[in-house]
C-alpha cells in the first residue's frame, strides 16, 4: 500500500488512529531521511494533542526498538535491573542509586541521557568527572557489569537510534511534554538495553515533565503493559519534583552531593528517596521483601561499600575524581524576607541553573561543569532578612537575575 505522510499527518490532526503501517512509513522514514522534519514536527505535535491509544503506543514503541540494535545481556550473570527517572532538577539518584544497588550484589545496567531543556542528565555529570568514559562499547559494558555489577554509559550509536533522532525534534517544537511519546521513548530505550527489571520514577510537579497525577497514573500503567509484552518486569513509583531534588544543581556539584550521601554526610528527601528506590531495586532483583532489601542497602552505605563502589566505577570507566572542580567565583542571595520557606520552584531553579552554563539552550552549547546553584536553606527552613537563601557558582558569562531567584522563593 501506498501512503502518503501528508495524509497522515492529517488522520491524526483529525483524531483518527494510525495504523502500524502508517506509523512505519511516518518513522522509520524520519530516521531515513525521506520524511523532513517539518512533516515530523506536525505530526508530533498531532499526537501531542489527539493521543494516542494503547495499540499505537505498543506499535510505535515496537517500531523505535527495531531501529536499532537489541543489547543482549545473555552474557551477565544474574538479573539484571535498570532504573530510569522522566527528569527533573537535581535529580542526581542514579549516581546514588546504581553503586548502592551494585554493592548489594545487584547487577545494575544502567543507559543513561543527558540534560534536556530545564532537566539535567546522568550522562553530562558523569562528564564533569576528568576522563569519564561515557560511551562505552557493548563489550565494555558487558565486561564490566561482569566484573563490578555496574556499569553506566550513554545510549551507544546503534541503540533505538529513531529515539534519539525523535527526542532532539521534541526538544525544539515543544512536543517533549506527551504521555504516549514520553513512554515509547522510555520503554524503547529500556527494553532495548536489556535489563530483566525496570524500576521507572516518574517525577511529579512544576519541576517536571509531568505535571498532574492523572497523566502520572497512565504514564504508569502504560509502561507496565509496555514492559509485559516483552516479558520486562516494569514498576513505577511517583515522587515530588515541586522542589529542587537535595541541596546542589549543576554537574560537578550534584557529583559532589552523590559522594556525600554515600558518605552517610547527607541526610535529606534526597537521601531517603534513594534509599527508597534501591530497596525496590534490590527487592525485585533478589525476590524479597522490600524491607529486607532496605537494612541491606543500610549496610551498604554504613560500611562504605556503596561508596567505594562508586569509586570504583569511576576508576574502571577511566575517570579522575581527584579532578572535580567547582567554581571558586561564589555569589550569595540573601532573603529579603523574615518567615517560612514554604517553595522554593524547582522549574525556576533548573532555568537559573542552565542560564549559568550548567545546562544548555541549544544542542551544541558546550556545558560548564563547574558552575550551579548550592541551596543553603530548603522547605520548612525559617529564615531571617539577610539569611543566605543559596549560593550561585558562577562563570564569566554565566546569566542571571537576582529578583528571579528571590521570585522562585515562596516564604510566608
Ligand atoms: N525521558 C526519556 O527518556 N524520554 C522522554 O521522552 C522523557 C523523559
Amino acid at each position: 500500500m501506498n501512503f502518503n505522510i501528508i495524509d497522515i499527518i492529517n488522520k491524526k490532526r483529525l483524531g483518527f488512529e494510525l495504523s502500524k503501517e502508517e506509523l512505519e512509513f511516518a518513522f522509520n522514514g524520519y530516521l531515513n531521511d525521506e520524511i523532513p522534519d517539518y512533516q515530523m514536527s506536525a505530526l508530533l505535535m498531532a499526537i501531542c494533542i489527539n493521543d494516542m491509544n494503547d495499540r499505537e503506543i505498543f506499535d510505535l514503541t515496537d517500531i523505535f526498538i527495531n531501529s536499532g540494535e537489541i543489547l543482549d545481556l545473555s552474557k551477565v550473570n544474574g538479573i539484571k535491573v535498570d532504573k530510569h527517572s522522566t527528569g527533573g532538577v537535581g535529580d542526581k539518584t542514579t549516581l546514588v542509586v546504581a553503586p548502592i544497588v551494585a554493592s548489594c550484589g545487584v547487577c545494575i545496567a544502567k543507559m543513561s541521557g543527558r540534560g534536556l531543556g530545564f532537566t539535567g542528565g546522568t550522562i553530562d555529570k558523569l562528564e564533569s568527572i576528568d576522563g569519564f568514559k561515557v560511551n562505552l562499547t557493548d563489550k565494555e559494558f558487558i565486561d564490566q557489569l561482569n566484573s563490578i555489577n555496574v556499569a553506566i554509559s550513554s545510549q551507544t550509536g546503534n541503540l533505538t537510534p529513531l529515539d534519539k533522532k525523535i527526542y532532539a525534534l521534541r526538544d525544539v517544537t515543544a512536543t517533549v511534554e506527551s504521555i504516549p511519546l514520553i513512554a515509547v521513548s522510555i520503554m524503547s530505550k529500556k527494553i532495548a538495553s536489556g535489563a530483566d527489571k525496570i524500576l521507572v520514577d516518574i517525577k511529579l510537579g512544576s519541576g517536571a515533565l509531568i505535571k498532574n497525577e492523572k497523566d502520572a497514573k497512565r504514564l504508569s500503567e502504560i509502561m507496565v503493559k509496555i514492559g509485559k509484552k516483552y516479558n520486562r518486569e516494569v514498576r513505577t513509583i511517583t515522587t515530588n519534583m515541586n522542589v529542587p531534588l537535595g541541596n546542589n544543581i549543576g554537574n560537578s556539584l550534584e557529583v559532589i552531593e552523590a559522594i556525600d550521601i554515600l558518605d552517610g554526610k547527607e541526610k535529606n528527601y534526597l537521601c531517603d528517596l534513594c534509599i527508597k528506590l534501591s530497596s525496590i531495586l534490590v527487592s525485585m532483583a533478589k525476590g524479597i521483601t522490600e524491607e529486607e532489601a532496605k537494612n541491606m542497602v543500610y549496610s551498604s552505605i554504613n560500611n562504605k561499600s556503596a561508596l567505594n563502589k562508586l569509586y570504583e566505577l569511576i576508576k574502571s570507566q577511566h575517570g579522575n575524581i581527584n579532578s572535580l572542580k567547582v567554581s571558586d567565583n561564589v555569589i550569595e542571595i540573601k532573603s529579603k524576607k523574615e518567615g517560612e520557606i514554604q517553595n522554593i520552584d524547582a522549574y525556576n531553579m533548573g532555568i537559573v541553573a542552565r542560564d549559568l552554563g550548567a545546562g544548555r539552550c541549544n544542542k551544541e552549547d558546550k556545558i560548564d561543569y563547574t558552575v550551579g546553584i548550592v541551596l543553603k536553606k530548603h522547605i520548612s527552613s525559617k529564615v531571617k532578612i539577610g539569611d543566605v537563601l543559596c549560593e550561585l557558582y558562577i562563570n564569566d558569562s554565566s546569566v542571571y537575575d537576582v529578583n528571579f531567584i528571590l521570585d522562585s522563593y515562596t516564604i510566608i
